[in-house]
């Protein structure tokens, strides 16, 4: 069996590549798991560019999560104006008041899945970004970089499952579970930026002499789709 891709070459590449994104913290530190859950909860629907003066108008308006779960539900559907999806919006203030009413965010993957609007996704995230809990939250960019790393094959949707397992052992490795929270947004910024769904950028890539796909010149063409 093949080798694994390094997580070491991923980390030192985000070190120096990462986004600078608001509810990110500095290299090497926790970020507050406030502004993880809500910029979470904003990037579920909505990409990234969009979500960044929403989630400045919030924290200004919002510097905690007390702030936002004594508010009138008025004044935060007013604020989440134009990102849509009010299913989202309505959950966000029910998840402000049970996190303010218990003193704080759960620390466990049960815990935050226990909460409103947050599913196995977005627990995950939360989970390894805020508490560094070593586990990959796989998104849309992470299935890609993983199909593309393992050369899988299979259509999506089917393939979902066997990506998922291809995700959870790259993060199986030491460095990965060193910093599980930077493993993740690494994962993220890779997709986002470098391996991207149609001209993926192998020549930059951290992982090109890791990539299955890349070795066999399918990488533009993985994820492959079922047709519908
Ligand atoms: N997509 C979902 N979560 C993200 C994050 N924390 N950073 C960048 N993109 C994301």
């Amino acid at each position: 069996s093949r080798s694994l891709p390094s997580a070491e070459n991923l980390l030192r590449w985000y070190h120096v590549h990462r986004r600078i994104l608001p509810w990110r913290a500095g290299p090497g530190t926790l970020p507050d798991p406030y502004h993880v859950w809500l910029s979470e909860i904003m990037l579920q629907q909505t990409v990234v560019a969009t979500v960044i003066p929403y989630f400045h108008r919030f924290i200004e308006r919002f510097p905690t999560i007390s702030d936002l779960a004594v508010a009138v539900d008025d004044e935060i559907l007013g604020l989440w104006a134009g990102l849509g999806y009010y299913a989202r919006a309505r959950n966000l203030i029910r998840c402000a008041r049970a996190v303010a009413e218990a003193g704080g965010f759960p620390v466990t993957l049960d815990g935050l899945r226990a909460l409103p609007g947050i599913g196995p996704y977005t627990a995950a995230a939360i989970g390894a970004i805020a508490f560094d809990i070593p586990v990959v939250p796989v998104d849309g960019n992470v299935e890609r970089v993983t199909a593309r790393m393992f050369a899988i094959e299979e259509a999506l949707p089917a393939a979902k499952d066997a990506i998922a397992v291809a995700a959870a052992r790259l993060g199986a490795q030491a460095a990965a579970q060193s910093s599980p929270g930077d493993f993740a947004q690494a994962l993220f910024d890779l997709g986002a930026t470098v391996c991207t769904p149609r001209s993926p950028s192998c020549m930059v890539c951290p992982w090109r002499d890791g990539c299955a796909a890349h070795a066999r010149g399918l990488s533009a063409d993985l994820p492959r789709k079922a047709k519908r």
